[in-house]
């Protein structure tokens, strides 16, 4: 049985420690320390596709939501302005309960309760965005309503697929639905569509952890470098990018670990690769590229579409290596205020608030595309407890506290805090204009 060892960690212990951050580094170096090296063991876990064709299965092409060039994840309630980026976790018991993740096919690993994890309290917490608003839970018939006829694919990395596999979980225990495509073998997880019939819906994922075309690493883990074109979109949502309506884009870790990039097939520099002696981009300057090349395609067509940028999820290994099995062990969620992080995740949060609001500049004042930031930074940077951590495998505790195992102290559990993320983007998609 998992649970002996399993010890919360005393929650007076962790409070600490705006004052030890950025003491040896400038804080942007070192987030970027904490969030690319922490968690690259992790995303090296991850896999990988080389391209290929996907039947695209066309949705109707339905009149939608008239343009708009409005702000963010504010939105207008009954007659109030919602802003659902800023807030604290209320105790809510059984607010995350809503679905069984095995019924749901999510990647095992995320499946802590299958998995054994002992504490369930991290399901007990409902998002209550700052001022009073409400954020209504989530609502299956409300959100195929809401994309009724539509195409909804998420495209990025393994948090736009956590986020995307929730929203699976969330729908299919509800709803009636057919898996349409899966890839074979390890991309299973990295390549499907459902279909939700009674409601002509589709919901695709993406593996595309730069957004734009992308070779090496991201497609093969044996290999060491990712070779990352930032002028052209990824071969295989780029090729079925016609038939979406709705578009969730998640991108940024990898970013942060580094890539060789190009530029019309000409190398322009490199973020993470000293030895290339080439031009340092840093992590900034190609995150922007990769949104724009993405935000641009999804705009040559003309067809009127809705492009939701989801902004960082941070990890919470909390300076501690990735193997440490303590990593993430605790069981409540952080009180607003108990821990000062938000400078881990703001500089690449600020980056994709710029970023839409350049998509709307470009735009002008009759573009065909509505550009919308799901921020969810700060909700998810007060979950460490949402995490898989030792409970990304089966009983990990079955022979006694281990010295080393690794934890995923970044992904959420399924059900979990994840599951905020479409509470959110429902409240985003009813917005009506
Ligand atoms: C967009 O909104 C305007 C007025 O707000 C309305 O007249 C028009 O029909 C709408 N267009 C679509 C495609 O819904
Ligand atoms: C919502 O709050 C965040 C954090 O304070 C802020 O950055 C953002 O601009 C706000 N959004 C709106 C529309 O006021
Ligand atoms: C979830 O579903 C699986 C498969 O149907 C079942 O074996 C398991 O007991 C369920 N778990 C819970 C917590 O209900
Ligand atoms: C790529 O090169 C073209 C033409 O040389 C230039 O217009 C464009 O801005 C460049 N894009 C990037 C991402 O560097
Ligand atoms: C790096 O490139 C510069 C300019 O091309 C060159 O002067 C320098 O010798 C190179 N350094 C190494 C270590 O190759
Ligand atoms: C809006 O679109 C029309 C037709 O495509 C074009 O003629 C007009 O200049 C555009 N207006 C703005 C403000 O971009």
């Amino acid at each position: 049985m998992g649970g002996a060892g399993y010890q919360p960690l005393d929650p007076h212990n962790q409070r600490p420690s705006s004052k030890h951050h950025g003491r040896f580094v400038s804080r942007p170096a070192c987030a970027w320390l904490v969030l690319g090296v922490l968690s690259m063991a992790l995303l090296h876990l991850l896999c990988c596709s080389p391209p290929g064709t996907q039947q695209a299965v066309l949705s109707p092409l339905r009149q939608y939501i008239n343009n708009t060039y409005s702000f963010v994840s504010s939105v207008p309630g009954e007659g109030r302005s919602c802003n659902y980026s800023v807030g604290n976790w209320v105790w809510a018991p059984g607010h995350a309960r809503r679905y069984n993740a095995t019924e749901c096919n999510a990647k095992e690993s995320h499946d802590c309760i299958r998995n054994g994890r002992p504490d369930t309290r991290y399901l007990d917490w409902r998002w209550q965005p700052a001022g009073g608003c409400p954020l209504p839970a989530f609502d299956g018939g409300a959100f195929l309503s809401a994309v009724h006829g539509k195409h909804v694919a998420f495209i990025g990395d393994s948090m736009a697929r956590n986020q995307a596999q929730s929203l699976i979980c969330l729908l299919s225990a509800a709803f009636p639905y057919r898996l349409l495509h899966r890839d074979e073998g390890p991309r299973s997880y990295n390549f499907w569509r459902y279909a939700f019939p009674a409601h002509g819906v589709s919901v695709s994922f993406y593996w595309n952890p730069f957004l734009v075309k992308s070779t090496g690493k991201s497609e093969d883990e044996a290999v060491r470098e990712n070779h990352v074109h930032l002028d052209t979109p990824g071969d295989r949502w780029g090729a079925d990018a016609g038939a979406f309506d709705v578009v969730v884009l998640g991108a940024a870790h990898w970013l942060l670990n580094g890539a060789i990039y190009y530029n019309e097939s000409r190398l322009i520099g490199a973020h993470g690769y000293p030895e290339l002696n080439t031009t340092g981009l840093g992590y900034a300057w190609p995150l922007r590229m990769a949104y724009r090349t993405a935000v641009e395609r999804l705009r040559s067509d003309g067809r009127p579409r809705t492009v939701v940028l989801a902004t960082f999820s941070m990890s919470h290994f909390e300076g501690k290596p990735t193997d440490d099995p303590t990593a993430c062990t605790r069981t409540e969620p952080y009180r607003d205020g108990e821990k000062d992080n938000e400078w881990v995740f703001r500089e690449v949060r600020d980056i994709v608030y710029d970023e839409a609001a350049a998509a709307r500049a470009r735009g002008g004042g009759n573009s065909t595309l509505r550009v919308e930031v799901l921020d969810v930074s700060k909700l998810a940077s007060l979950r460490p407890d949402g995490h898989p951590g030792l409970y990304m495998r089966p009983n990990p505790l079955a022979n006694g506290m281990p010295e080393r195992m690794y934890s995923d102290c970044l992904h959420f559990c399924l059900p979990g805090p994840v599951d905020t993320f479409n509470e959110i983007l429902l409240q985003i998609l009813r917005k009506k204009r």
